[in-house]
């Protein structure tokens, strides 16, 4: 008895599956597109994330249904700029093809529910403290009103942190009080006031410049979607008792007038074992850079390199360009001549501004050499180019001006050797900077000034075509601080 109704449960099964196998071989939402979205899209489209709607079921979803196809197979979702390299990245974003066709044959078919008892349940997103609870909190002093539309803004926020002895920190959360406008931010301290001055001329929160003497200590940041993570092998950045914590916030206006208010935690930890470098390429070095990027130009192209002169374990990476950024890698020629990719970027796109972390240590042997290229397009074809028609655009902080570089972090091999690779490649950026003083005097075109025109222009606040002793000095603190 008990094997004639197995048998028979069987052949039902088998009649079951059959029949309906033209359906059936359609993905559902239930069973094959759920568990995709969740995992992979609801992170940021949720309530309270950047993304501008929401998907956590399947009417969201299948409402979208023929838009998340288009950009899950043009690869503009989920945002991941980083092209398949040599090292895998902790928290790689980007689908695997598979997932990407059941997700377009899932749209061709209509988009079937399937049994909706059998929705997975939603990921458990935290929306406290994603590294648990903060050793110290801070807030920006007063609420930033942003305008409802126009340009994006970028503001700097002052926040004094009253610590009594100096600390060393693995990570710092940010949580932008309201998402829909913060897109990145970078951090800093200042351990002489002069934040603090700049903020209190500005009768606005936060002040908008950095003057150009300021010195400014970068210990980390956040970009839209960003996830914090402690610095790996007990890495830690060292913040000097008294500093000012310093936020560099860009923002762009959502339509409505909105305030930020972001709050910081930040994790201590114990005095680190050794220390990390960074090794930027090229390096970003005020205007002796020497990008001067011709209006039409669509690949203006600069490149560098460095040669390890101690053994090193690089950790991270990453990329930094304006608007006219087209494309950024950095590759590693290793002594014995394979290459390796440590970041390919074919796809600039400023929004991103991503941190790149290795998920394993990136052995690069003394003697590797190490080498970037940063492609700009400055033509009109370039949709973010902010310039109808396009302008002239040189080296600068401010986001219509340019910036091109790649950094990687590293860590000396054998820890006593970090002070070798810093002296390296502090030498090897004053021969940069040197050279593009030459540059600007020699290759001097018809487009070209002098330098002596482009310093006046730069350091003559009050615009009366001369420095005075004051503008003078400003200028001299600038060159020497940047020759250093
Ligand atoms: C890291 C955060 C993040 C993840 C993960 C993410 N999105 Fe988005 N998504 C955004 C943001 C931010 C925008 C708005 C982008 C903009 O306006 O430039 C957006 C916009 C979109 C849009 C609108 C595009 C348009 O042309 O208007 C679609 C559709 C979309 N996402 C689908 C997806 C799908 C599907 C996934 C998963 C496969 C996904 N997103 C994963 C952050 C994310």
């Amino acid at each position: 008895m008990k094997r004639i109704s197995i048998l028979l449960g069987a052949f039902l099964l088998l009649a079951l599956t059959t029949s309906e196998s033209a359906v059936a071989n359609a993905p559902t939402f239930s069973d094959d597109i759920a568990p995709i979205v969740f995992n992979k899209c609801t992170t940021c489209h949720r309530p309270g994330e950047a993304a501008p709607f929401t998907f956590m079921n399947y009417r969201e979803i299948s409402k979208r249904g023929r838009l998340i196809a288009r950009v899950v197979d043009s690869g503009f979702m989920p945002p991941w700029h980083a092209k398949s390299g040599d090292y895998q990245f902790h928290g790689d974003r980007r689908l695997k093809q598979s997932e990407i066709e059941e997700i377009k044959a899932w749209v061709a078919a209509d988009m079937p529910e399937g049994n909706p008892d059998k929705v997975p349940a939603l990921p458990k997103f935290t929306d406290g403290w994603q590294l648990g609870k903060p050793d110290l909190v801070v807030k920006m002093k007063e609420g930033y009103t942003l305008h409802a539309e126009g340009p994006d803004v970028y503001r700097n926020f002052v926040i004094p942190l009253e610590l009594k002895e100096d600390k060393w920190i693995s990570a710092i959360e940010f949580r932008p009080g309201n998402r829909s406008i913060v897109h990145h931010s970078l951090f800093y301290f200042d351990t002489e006031g002069s934040a603090r001055e700049l903020d209190a001329k500005d009768p606005v929160p936060g002040f908008r410049r950095m003057a150009k003497g300021l010195q400014r200590n970068a210990i980390g940041g956040w970009a839209v979607g960003g996830t914090p993570r402690h610095l790996p092998g007990g890495l830690a950045y060292k913040l000097p008792k008294g500093s000012d914590l310093i936020l560099s916030t860009h923002f762009h206006p959502s339509g409505k007038e909105e305030t930020e208010l972001s709050t910081l935690g930040i994790y201590f930890t114990d005095a680190p074992t050794q220390g990390f470098s960074v090794v930027q390429l090229p390096p970003v070095f005020g205007a002796l850079s020497g990008v001067n990027i011709p209006p039409g130009e669509a690949n203006y192209h600069k490149e560098d390199s460095f040669v390890l002169p101690i053994d090193v374990r690089a950790f991270g990476v990453s990329a930094h360009a304006h608007y006219l950024g087209k494309a950024l890698d950095m590759s590693a020629e290793l002594p014995d001549g394979s290459k390796r990719v440590l970041l390919d970027i074919p796809e600039w796109d400023f929004s991103w501004q991503e941190q790149y972390n290795y998920t394993g240590w990136v052995d690069l042997p003394k003697g590797t050499k190490v080498h970037a290229n940063v492609v700009w397009d400055n033509s009109s074809d370039n949709i973010n180019n902010p310039n109808d028609p396009p302008k002239w655009v040189r080296w600068g902080r401010e986001s219509e001006d340019e910036m091109g570089s790649v950094t990687l972090l590293v860590v000396a091999k054998n820890p006593s050797e970090l002070d070798v690779l810093k002296q390296s490649y502090r030498d090897h950026v004053r021969k940069a900077a040197s050279q593009s003083v030459v540059n600007r005097f020699a290759g001097s075109g018809n487009n070209r000034k002098s330098l002596i025109q482009r310093i006046t222009e730069r350091f003559d606040k009050d615009g009366d075509g001369k420095l005075n002793r004051a503008e003078q000095e400003e200028a001299r603190k600038f060159y020497r601080r940047n020759r250093r």
